[in-house]
């Protein structure tokens, strides 16, 4: 619909600028050639003037006696293009008329000829006999010494130039419709070519669906207007593509975790279920259908947040806040977390920090991290907790004195569902996905992680976020690798 509408536009455009420019430039060039027929015209008509005014010198006495002398024999104008020629003696009576004239007067304009002391005027054009046009030229004869003689009138037929412009005029009414519809054609013919490539482009983008998402359009040799359009449908595709996998991938995800609480709560309910199930077995299997229930349920809200985030929808809006009352909140769960597990905590250096962030998932970050402390360390070790500004960054430390990590899995642990064999029964109800989530705050923030780790004597994560002051100034680095860092001690 709408691609019929730019091409009838484009051609409407194009016939319609076609025929103004046609009529312009045909209007032009008449007025132009009738300029110069018209001074041409003028100039015959003066030179017949001269040539009369000549011959008229030689002459003695009234025109009309001289006229009466030689019968008119003397007068001789030059014969091409035919004009007509008049004489009046000093009483404005016609005294000579050329013989083409026939029984024909030229008009005589005596308050004209009475204003006319000398040279000669050219009249408006005037229609003769209700015929053809004439132009007219009245001029004051005198001999070489003496007073004026009389009066004399060339006048020239417009007839050929009244004829050349009507025929121009009904070659323009003709060629004008003509190019208007050529131009129509062609017009339309452009337009339907200048729109090819989009139609192409639409066919295409129409075929890729669900099923082929991991298709592209194919890129234009030339970085046009479709080139462009090419590339953003791409990118558009690109992020569906994303999209789609993501949403995948939560389900595969979803189901494929949740099959084992499930099976577990389905063995526990049909335990306590049995007709001789004791009260005691009844309340233990239910005890574990909540903890699994629980356990589900942290598992589908880590799932949706790490879904949301790596989607990219939802981008959660960054601003200016401080990391310390932050990290002093954290401080607090800490001691709790710490204490229910026989943990020391210890507090280091709490600076503070300006960042560039979204609280809560801050929060959740150094909350993931203290939970991991918490649950990898035995009891009587330490967990221990500080934030730093170094030079121009913020630096969130989280050690403990725990079980630590082998050299070989440090490349996994940010890996979402990876859990260390060796901790499974330390991290009891963990689902491996507090790390995962810990990496995508961080790209989020453009910050990256430190892991310094000795298998029996401990981790420490360090986190390292840019410091707003450096972000206003543009110095931040953007885009360096969330887990860029990770050392091993
Ligand atoms: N402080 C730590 N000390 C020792 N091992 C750790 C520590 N932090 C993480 N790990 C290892 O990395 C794995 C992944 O950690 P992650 O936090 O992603 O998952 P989880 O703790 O097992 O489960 P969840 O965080 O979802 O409850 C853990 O299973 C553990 O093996
Ligand atoms: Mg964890």
């Amino acid at each position: 619909m709408s691609r019929r509408s730019i091409r009838f536009e484009l051609t409407f455009w194009y016939s319609l600028i076609m025929a103004l420019t046609l009529l312009i430039v045909g209007v032009a060039i008449e007025r132009l050639a009738y300029n110069r027929i018209s001074a041409s015209i003028d100039n015959s008509l003066r030179q017949g003037a001269y040539a009369i005014i000549n011959e008229v010198a030689l002459l003695k006495g009234d025109v009309g006696a001289a006229m009466a002398d030689t019968q008119g024999t003397s007068l001789n104008p030059p014969p091409w293009p035919p004009r007509y020629v008049q004489l009046l003696d000093t009483n404005m009576a016609v005294v000579y008329r050329s013989r083409n004239l026939g029984a024909f007067q030229l008009p005589v304009d005596t308050l004209l000829l009475r204003r006319l002391r000398s040279g000669m005027v050219i009249a408006p054009d005037m229609k003769l006999l209700d015929r053809e046009r004439f132009r007219v030229i009245t001029f004051r004869m005198r001999p070489v010494k003496g007073s004026p003689i009389g009066w004399g009138q060339v006048a020239l037929s417009l007839h050929d130039l009244d004829r050349a412009k009507r025929k121009n005029r009904l070659a323009l009414a003709f060629i004008i419709p003509g190019a208007i519809v050529i131009s129509a054609v062609l017009g339309r013919w452009l337009a339907t070519r200048a729109l090819q490539p989009i139609e192409q482009v639409n066919r295409t983008a129409r075929h890729i669906g669900a099923t082929n998402l991991h298709e592209r359009l194919a890129p234009r040799p030339v970085e046009d207007e479709v080139g462009r359009l090419i590339d953003t449908l791409n990118d558009l595709f690109e992020r569906l593509e994303q999209n789609f996998i993501q949403i995948n991938r939560f389900s595969a995800d979803v189901s494929h975790e949740l099959r084992t609480p499930l099976t577990i709560i389905q063995g526990e309910a049909e335990v306590a279920l049995k007709p001789t199930a004791a009260p005691e077995e009844m309340r233990q299997a239910l005890e574990v259908i909540v903890d699994e229930a629980r356990r589900m349920s942290q598992l589908v809200r880590n799932l949706l947040m790490l879904a949301r985030l790596e989607s990219g929808q939802q981008r959660p809006q960054l601003t200016r806040l401080s990391l310390r009352p932050i990290v002093e909140d954290l401080a607090e769960e800490a001691r709790y977390m710490a204490s229910t597990k026989g943990l020391t905590l210890e507090l280091g250096r709490i600076d503070d920090a300006e960042v560039l962030g979204d609280a809560v998932l801050l929060h959740q970050l150094g909350f993931n991290l203290i939970d991991n402390a918490v649950k990898y360390t035995p009891p009587g070790g330490v967990v221990a907790l500080s934030l730093e500004v170094a030079a121009t960054t913020a630096r969130l430390s989280v050690r403990d004195t725990g079980t630590g990590i082998e050299p070989g899995e440090l490349e996994f642990i940010f890996e979402r569902f990876y859990r260390s064999a060796r901790t499974r029964p330390l991290g009891e109800g963990g689902s491996g996905l507090g790390l995962s989530l810990v990496k995508q705050i961080l790209e989020i923030h453009r910050g990256s992680v430190q892991v310094t780790s000795k298998p029996g004597e401990g981790s420490r994560f360090v986190i390292i976020l840019p410091l707003e002051r450096i972000s206003r100034a543009g110095r931040r680095e953007a885009g360096s690798s969330p887990i860029g860092e990770r050392a091993l001690s």
